[in-house]
């Protein structure tokens, strides 16, 4: 009866989501049809001129009975706020083996790439049954990225970074909103969500141009943009080095501790004055001007690549070190 008024289920996220909302649906008309009764009830039974008793309270009103109901209640709804939220928190954390496709909105267009480096445009293919984690930014307006399929909504915000993240359960094409009204063209802000099996996604992936990874064309970026000048490790410049820094908790001058996340690191190249880290001169100028969100997704990218040894040849530190300065020993003062 209510499938044909709903989206089609097509993740794990809205199976859950769906037992949810027709759980309360079910629970709320009980409550309205109990109170409907009652109302009908006490109107037919007390109505002007009938004889029925309007003296004391029958017995089993007790005191008792209203501790009973009062607590039954006040359980169920504890139930239904433990039930919702962790159901709605698990929809926060993508688990780890997630992969990552990056989003960025603009007026008035999906861009999605994936990690392999392959763009689309108001599209984008995903495989069945594996977590695929959503990094999004938007070069412009609030927008919001919307598949009523998966019952996913996140806002995108202009110099933010907002995550979401979803397993598809189900082969097919799905629909792509925005759903934040940014202008002109929002209601054609559209795309598509293709899923295929986890074999045609990895054939579809190598079919697509040539584009650099991610986190290659950041290390490109970090050498023509003069980041390394001063973080390559063989830098007279004392900058904090970059490796293995993603993920760690960083001491701030001001102290403060901060962990350094996608956010963190895309703030630093920004205003890099705000967070600085403890031992460090706030030399660094700001890349507002310089970079755009796309070149700054990048380089995050590979700085991030630095903390796990992906790509670039960073060098490998162990993490307790990486910010205190330069390394001592190891460094063959390759830029990265
Ligand atoms: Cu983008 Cu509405």
């Amino acid at each position: 009866m209510f499938s044909s008024l709903m989206p089609d289920v097509a993740s794990t996220q809205a199976a859950k989501t769906d037992t949810l909302f027709f759980a309360l649906l079910g629970l709320s008309s009980a409550i309205i049809l109990l109170v409907l009764v009652l109302v009908a009830t006490f109107a037919i039974r007390y109505r002007r001129g009938s004889r029925a008793n309007r003296g004391s309270l029958p017995p089993i009103l007790s005191r008792e009975f209203e501790i009973g109901w009062t607590a039954t209640t006040l359980f169920v709804f504890l139930f239904l706020f433990w039930w919702a939220g962790s159901s709605q928190l698990s929809a926060l954390a993508p688990p780890k083996d997630a992969i990552e496709i990056h989003v960025v909105a603009k007026q008035w267009m999906w861009k999605t790439q994936h990690s392999n480096g392959a763009r689309e445009i108001n599209e984008l293919h995903a495989p069945l049954g594996v977590p695929v984690r959503l990094i999004m930014t938007s070069q412009d307006a609030i927008h919001s990225f919307f598949m009523p399929a998966f019952r996913i909504k996140k806002d995108v915000l202009p110099g933010r970074y907002t995550e979401t993240w979803f397993e598809a359960s189900k082969l097919g094409v799905f629909h792509l909103f925005c759903a934040e009204f940014c202008g002109t063209d929002h209601s054609r802000m559209l795309g598509r969500i293709v899923i295929m099996t986890p074999e045609d996604y990895a054939r579809w992936l190598t079919a697509q141009p040539e584009g650099d990874d991610l986190a290659h064309e950041g290390a490109a970026l970090f050498a023509t943009r003069g980041c390394s000048g001063c973080h390559a490790p063989s830098s007279p410049v004392h900058a904090p080095n970059l490796a293995g820094l993603y993920g760690r908790t960083v001491q701030l001058a001001d102290g403060r501790t901060v962990t350094a996340d996608d956010a963190y690191i895309r703030d630093s190249i920004l205003q890099p004055g705000r967070d600085v880290v403890a031992g460090y001169e706030a030399i660094m100028p700001s890349f507002a001007s310089i970079l755009s969100d796309g070149e700054i997704q990048s380089l995050v990218a590979y700085i991030r690549s630095l903390a796990t040894g992906q790509a670039g040849r960073g060098p490998a530190l162990a993490p307790g070190n990486a910010i205190e300065g330069r390394p001592s020993g190891e460094s063959d003062g390759a830029k990265p």
